[in-house]
């Protein structure tokens, strides 16, 4: 359902943040990016998006090749995704609530759907009683959690998340990772990077990236 072909992106002149990248990732399958820092994982993830296109290759998705949409068609391409990129932080003068209702309140949902919907995502990552609390009374675990709900509330297809188990201790780094895991068990693609070879051991396959290329292994990856 994703597919790279021979995907390269060059951001200036001989900085290539991915080189001939070809893969293919199938409906289901938990994927796990993983590399060190400067890699190319927030690239890879942004080119699913569409929010960074290829120098050169082609990025499909479902059969839809992303390079050629119009910008008219990426919010539909992007209501199939639940994204949960280092950019998008949460709204901190807002509810747990409102964060998570926000994707559903942008594409038109009325007031009482997106309340509901918000509140059974929330249910998924086991946060209904901090419905009502700020962002920043949260642990940093339980914020990266209502990240995930605010991801999944247009019940996408297919997650991706860049380095959603950064900055948190071993305990809720498990818990973040049981509850994408359970969207997995659903039915959901994942696809989670992370610079941290801790966790590798639950995903269904790993895709090292290395300066760029995918490579074959951890050590191939830190050792290029
Ligand atoms: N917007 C950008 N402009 C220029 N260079 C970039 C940009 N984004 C990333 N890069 C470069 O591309 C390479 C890969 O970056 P990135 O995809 O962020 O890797 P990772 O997420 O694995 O750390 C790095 O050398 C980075 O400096
Ligand atoms: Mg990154």
């Amino acid at each position: 359902m994703i597919e790279f072909n021979n995907v390269s992106k060059e951001y200036s002149r001989d900085v290539y943040a991915l080189r001939d990248v070809s893969l293919s990732i199938a409906a289901g399958e938990l994927i796990f990016l993983a590399g060190p820092s400067g890699a190319g994982k927030s690239t890879l993830l942004k080119m699913i998006a569409g929010v960074e296109k290829p120098t050169s290759g082609s990025v499909s998705v479902n059969g839809q090749d992303i390079g050629k949409l119009k910008a008219g068609s990426l919010p539909y391409l992007r209501r199939k995704l639940g994204l949960i990129l280092q950019e998008q932080k949460l709204l901190l003068d807002r509810t747990v609530l409102a964060n998570v209702m926000l994707p559903l309140v942008v594409t038109g949902a009325s007031g009482t759907e997106a309340e509901t919907r918000a509140r059974a995502a929330l249910e998924k990552v086991s946060l209904a009683d901090k419905a009502n609390a700020k962002p920043q009374s949260l642990s940093g675990g339980e914020q990266q959690r209502v990240a995930i709900a605010r991801a999944i509330v247009n019940r996408p297809q297919i997650i991706l998340a860049d380095e959603p188990t950064a900055f948190l201790d071993r305990d809720n780094a498990n818990k973040v990772l049981s509850a994408l895991k359970a969207f997995q068990s659903a039915g959901v693609t994942c696809i989670i990077s992370s610079h941290d070879e801790q966790f590798l051991d639950k995903a269904s396959r790993v895709i090292y990236l290395s300066n760029g290329r995918v490579t074959d292994s951890w050590h191939s990856a830190l050792a290029a």
